[in-house]
């Protein structure tokens, strides 16, 4: 197929073009690079041996990129752009309701997707974050959304799902996926590509690595009083290269309407773990002492993964200690990141 892949150049948009290749499909990737480098390409390129297309525009222009989609044809996009810091989007919401719904919009826009016969299926990077304050575990795709959703980011995520939806029902030649990714963590096992975040880490892995690294001195663990074995925090942690391999099953997905698709393992782990996790390969301890609890976090959260297995025939198969080892991996030999 050829697939348009939009923040194609981020994290697990870079994971998912090399798996695209892989499988012999054609990624065609724009990306404003407002998060990235194009380096992560590059280097999926010298793993692969493949060249990809790409186009440095941004999904917002409302010349550039409607030009660009007049000009070009696909079989599916995989909609990876968009800003994802939970807490500038507190601090910023309307930088984060602007670009990640009104990028979604202009997507939608591009394809006429509410008014053509034959539009491109779009498959939509959602998060467990819909789920908002939810507490049934593990958390099924009919689980409750939208409340209790603590920051602007995660209601963009709500909000897109919802017009995606609403597209969907209204032009039954459209399908739109939703893949609700739970916590992706790792690197591709090269070491050549990983999570590149500016600035100081907001998501405990990358933190973890970074400390682990001596970048950083010390971990905060956000609360040890959480209603779980040990305290801390539990989420469902799932190797990047296992998203990125669920987008590519999604593509067979044939079934038209509005789907929406857990990513995860089902398996919680909480923060001591991780961090154990990362000592085992890193041979040595990551320093940490426990502060109080972030605001806006929940105890647990993992996903049931019964629905993306049968409907797309995809299940993780990556422990969390490869998903450690190949971030390691990564985070060591590129210290400074791309
Ligand atoms: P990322 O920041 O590495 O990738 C996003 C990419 O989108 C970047 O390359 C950025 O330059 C690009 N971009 C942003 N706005 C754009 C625009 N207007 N036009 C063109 N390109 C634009 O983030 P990621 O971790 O790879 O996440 C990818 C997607 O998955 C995001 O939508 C994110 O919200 C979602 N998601 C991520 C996680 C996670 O933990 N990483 C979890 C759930 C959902
Ligand atoms: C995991 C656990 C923290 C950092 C976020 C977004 C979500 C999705 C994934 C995009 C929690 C604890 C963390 C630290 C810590 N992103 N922690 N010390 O909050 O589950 O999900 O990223 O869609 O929308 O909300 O992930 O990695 O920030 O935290 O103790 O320095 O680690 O309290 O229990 P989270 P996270």
């Amino acid at each position: 197929m050829r697939v348009l892949v939009t923040g194609g150049a981020g994290y697990i948009g870079s994971h998912t073009v090399l798996s695209l290749l892989e499988k012999g499909h054609v990624p065609v990737v724009v990306d404003n690079l407002s998060n990235s480098s194009v380096e992560s390409l590059n280097r999926v390129t010298e793993i692969t041996g493949k060249p990809i297309e790409f186009h440095n525009i941004d999904l917002c222009d409302e010349e550039a990129f409607p030009s660009f989609m007049r000009e070009q044809t696909f079989d599916a996009i995989l909609h990876f752009a968009g800003f994802k810091a939970v807490g500038e989007s507190v601090a910023n919401p309307l930088k984060y309701y602007k670009n990640n719904i009104g990028s979604t919009l202009s997507l939608l826009k591009a394809i006429d997707a509410t008014t053509s016969t034959n539009p491109p299926k779009v498959i939509f990077s959602s998060s467990a974050t819909v789920y908002g304050s939810s507490t049934e575990l593990p958390l099924t795709e009919s689980s409750k959304t939208g409340e209790g959703i603590t920051n602007p980011y995660g209601f963009t995520k709500f909000v897109c799902e919802r017009i995606l939806a609403d597209t969907a029902e209204a032009n039954s030649a459209f399908q739109a996926i939703a893949l609700r990714y739970f916590n992706p963590i790792g690197a591709h096992e090269s070491g050549r590509i990983g999570e590149n975040p500016s600035g100081i880490p907001n998501n405990l892995a990358p933190y973890i690595t970074q400390v682990a690294s001596g970048k950083l001195s010390e971990l905060s663990v956000f609360g040890d009083d959480y209603d779980t074995a040990d305290g801390t925090g539990v989420r469902d942690y799932i190797h990047v290269m296992d998203v990125a391999e669920g987008h590519v099953a999604a593509l067979s997905l044939t079934e038209s309407g509005f789907h929406a698709i857990n990513l995860g393992t089902g398996k919680g782990t909480s923060v001591i773990e991780l961090i154990k996790a990362f000592e085992k390969v890193v041979g040595a301890p990551v320093p940490f002492s426990v502060s109080p609890r972030r605001p806006g976090d929940i105890a647990a959260c993992y996903a049931d993964t019964s629905l993306a297995k049968q409907l797309l025939g995809w299940s993780s198969t990556r422990y969390i200690s490869e998903a450690c080892a190949d971030a390691w991996r990564w985070q060591s030999q590129n210290p400074k990141g791309y």
